[in-house]
C-alpha cells in the first residue's frame, strides 16, 4: 500500500477546501436550536456551499446519498439523514458532518452542537469526543505509525468510561473523498503506515456512552448505537507537515492551534 503525498500546490487547494468546510459548520451554528428541523439545517448548509462558496457538496450523489450533510442526533452514531419531519428538541446533541469540494479537492469536517439546555451526560460526551480528537492530533508528526492515533483515542475515551466505535474509520482525502489509508479510532493489531509529510487524512472518532456496537437502520444509512446510548463525533481533515501537523478544517472560533510543530 503506497499513499500519495500531496505537492505544495495540492496542499494549498486542500487548505482552501478545508477552510470552506469549516466555515459551513460555523455559519449553521446560530440556527441549531430546539424547533428547527434537520432538513432546514441541511438546506442552510447547501445554500451556503453552492451560492456563497461556489463549491460542491460532496455528499450529494455519494453512493446515492441525496443530502449535503449528515445530521446525527443523540443515539445516531453517524450518517443521520436530514429531514423536514425531524425537529430538534431541547437538550439534543447532534453532529453535523459536511464535505465540500473546491477546485477538485475535498474538505471533510464535523462537530457536535447542543440544542437548548445541555444535559450533563450529553455535554460530557461531546467534550470527551472533542478531547480525544485533539489528543490524537497532538501526537501527529512524521515517523510515527498510524496505529498511534487509534491507540491514543481508545485510551483517552475509555479513561472516561466511554467507548470508541470500531465499524467506521477516518480516511485519506484529497482529490478522492475516501482514499487510503483507513484511520482506525481504536487500538488494532495492524501497525499501519509510517506518517510522512504531505499525507492528508481525516480523524473522526465516534464515541458512545455505552458499548461500541452499532446497528444500521432499514433506510440503509442511519447508524445507531445498539444499546441506545448517546453517541458523539468530531472530525477534522489534517495534513502531516515536516515537523508536526496542520489542521486544515480548523474553525475561526475553535480553541486549538492550526499548526503544531514538534522540535
Ligand atoms: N462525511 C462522512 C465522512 O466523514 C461521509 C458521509 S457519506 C454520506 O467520511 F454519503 F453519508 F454523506
Ligand atoms: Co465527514
Ligand atoms: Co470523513
Amino acid at each position: 500500500m503506497s499513499i500519495k503525498l500531496k505537492t505544495p500546490e495540492q496542499i494549498e487547494k486542500m487548505r482552501i477546501a478545508g477552510k470552506l468546510a469549516a466555515e459551513v459548520l460555523e455559519i449553521v451554528e446560530p440556527f441549531v436550536k430546539p424547533g428547527i428541523t434537520t432538513g432546514e439545517l441541511d438546506k442552510i448548509c447547501y445554500d451556503h456551499i453552492v451560492n456563497v462558496q461556489k463549491a460542491i457538496p460532496a455528499n450529494i450523489g455519494y453512493h446515492g446519498y441525496k443530502h449535503t450533510s449528515c445530521i446525527s442526533i443523540n443515539d445516531v452514531v453517524c450518517h443521520g439523514i436530514p429531514s423536514f419531519e425531524k425537529k430538534i428538541k431541547d437538550g439534543d446533541i447532534l453532529n453535523i458532518d459536511v464535505t465540500v469540494i473546491k477546485d477538485g479537492y475535498h474538505g471533510d469536517t464535523s462537530k457536535m452542537y447542543i440544542a437548548g439546555k445541555p444535559t450533563i451526560t450529553g455535554k460530557k460526551l461531546c467534550e470527551v469526543t472533542q478531547g480525544c480528537l485533539y489528543a490524537a492530533i497532538e501526537i501527529i508528526r512524521p515517523g510515527i505509525r498510524l496505529k498511534e492515533i487509534g491507540k491514543t483515542i481508545q485510551k483517552y475515551v475509555e479513561s472516561f468510561g466511554f467507548s470508541s466505535v470500531r465499524e467506521y474509520c477516518g480516511h485519506g482525502i484529497g482529490e478522492v473523498y475516501h482514499d487510503e489509508p483507513q484511520v482506525l479510532h481504536y487500538n488494532a493489531d495492524d501497525e499501519g503506515v509510517i506518517l510522512k509529510p504531505g499525507m492528508t487524512f481525516t480523524i473522526e472518532p465516534m464515541v458512545n456512552t455505552g458499548d461500541w456496537h452499532t446497528r444500521t437502520m432499514k433506510d440503509g444509512w442511519t447508524v445507531k448505537t445498539k444499546d441506545h446510548g448517546l453517541s458523539a463525533q468530531y472530525e477534522h481533515t489534517i495534513l502531516v507537515t515536516d515537523n508536526g501537523v496542520e489542521v486544515l478544517t480548523l474553525r475561526n472560533n475553535e480553541d486549538f492551534p492550526r499548526i503544531i510543530t514538534h522540535p
